[in-house]
């Protein structure tokens, strides 16, 4: 895999302007990132909370009505949400597409997002009723690459669970993303290795296993699962599938995962065996990214950096990104991310 950037930086900024609560769409195009930026309109507006409730411990399911967002997104893209009525906060937050819902006549309408109570907005937007509106736009950044892979194994720590509902479904064949839904490869097996603090914060262990996810569980307090870290058990998976304790690390046996170019980028990859996504905390993500590197198998990971506008303006998303010339540069989690190959991020800078 190699990291397809170079100097200078394309710092490009959509076009349009944004007035609050008057739905609009920006000009988007030319912002291109690594991997499968998907060009088109983001979305401006107001939506209605459907549903907002409860879903394990401080942590809740929002469904909201935004048919022009929810028709369009693809896994590992995300929105921006912010409180109408008031000003603080100020900025919106991001939240990572779960899941999309289709109404009676079968057109995809309302988007599903799962977020933690953690500070400022999420304190307040769970006390927002349905019926009440927010402020969105979307949909944002690359989003997963197209992987062919025989075997796909998800890395999520606490709430980085939430991109690997959609992608799931999507690499299983049980739903399509995308305005026209995009094509990809099915993916014989998908393994989700999630590591929570206690297993009151586990989301949706069940519906991913009744996708026929092989899930695999680890607490810090032992309370399910594994007791210890993620990593732990990724590299248990590596273990069966005669990589990581049987190999010697860089020894080349390694397989190389291919992420294809978004449609229209041209370009079709052989089929591959096994790849690593990763999603939660930097720590977590830097030692899967660090495993993945060892033992030479490919690996992605879907950034939560802090964000303040979303759509490439403020630079408040800057990660450290390797070129191609041994240097290293800034991109911005929001357009040339959140997914990112793991080798390409400057973890030790
Ligand atoms: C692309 C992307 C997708 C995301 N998807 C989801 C999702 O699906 N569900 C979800 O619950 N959260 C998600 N997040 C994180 C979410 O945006 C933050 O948790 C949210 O901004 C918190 O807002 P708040 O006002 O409640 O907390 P704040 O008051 O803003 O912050 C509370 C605490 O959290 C820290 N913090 C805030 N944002 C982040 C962050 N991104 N990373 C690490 N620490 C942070 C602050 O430093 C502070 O200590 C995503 C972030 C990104 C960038
Ligand atoms: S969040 Fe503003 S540039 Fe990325």
């Amino acid at each position: 895999m190699t990291c397809e950037f170079s100097k200078p930086s394309e710092w490009m900024s959509p076009r349009g302007n944004s007035h609050l609560g008057q739905a609009h769409q920006m000009d988007f195009k030319g912002l291109r990132g690594f991997g499968s930026s998907v060009p088109g309109k983001i979305w401006f507006g107001r939506v209605g909370i459907v549903e907002n409730r409860p879903l394990a411990e401080d942590t809740f399911l929002l469904v909201v009505n935004a048919p022009e967002v929810a028709r369009r997104i693809i896994p590992g893209q995300f929105v921006m949400l912010r409180l109408p009525e008031t000003f603080d906060p100020l900025l919106g937050r991001a939240f990572a597409l779960f899941d999309v819902r289709k109404d009676p006549s079968g057109q995809i309408t309302e988007l599903v997002i799962v977020y933690q109570v953690v500070g400022k907005m999420t304190v307040r937007l769970k006390n927002v009723d349905p019926g009440a509106q927010l402020e969105l736009w979307g949909p944002l950044g690359n989003g997963f690459p197209v992987f062919n892979a025989q075997h796909l194994v998800l890395v999520a720590g606490g709430i980085g669970v939430t991109p690997f509902m959609a992608l799931a479904k999507e690499v299983l064949g049980i739903s399509r993303f995308g305005d026209p839904a995009r094509e990809v490869p099915r993916i014989g097996k998908i393994t989700l290795c999630y590591g929570v603090r206690s297993k009151s914060y586990l989301v949706a262990v069940d519906d991913f296993r009744s996708l026929g996810v092989d899930v695999r569980v680890a607490t810090e307090d032992g309370s399910e699962g594994y007791r210890g870290l993620v990593t732990d058990l990724l590299l248990k998976v590596l273990e069966e599938k005669g990589l990581a304790g049987t190999r010697t690390p860089g020894d080349g046996v390694g397989t190389e995962l291919s992420a294809d170019p978004p449609p229209g980028e041209g370009g079709a990859s052989p089929s591959t065996p096994l790849g690593i996504v990763a999603c939660g905390p930097e720590g977590m993500l830097e030692a899967t990214a660090r495993i993945c590197r060892d033992l030479g198998v490919p690996c992605w990971v879907a950034l939560e950096s802090p964000m303040a506008c979303g759509i490439g303006i403020c630079f408040s998303c800057a990660v450290r990104i390797r070129l191609e010339d041994g240097t290293w540069d800034f991109r911005r989690a929001c357009v040339e991310g959140p997914v990112f190959p793991a080798d390409c991020i400057a973890w030790e800078v």
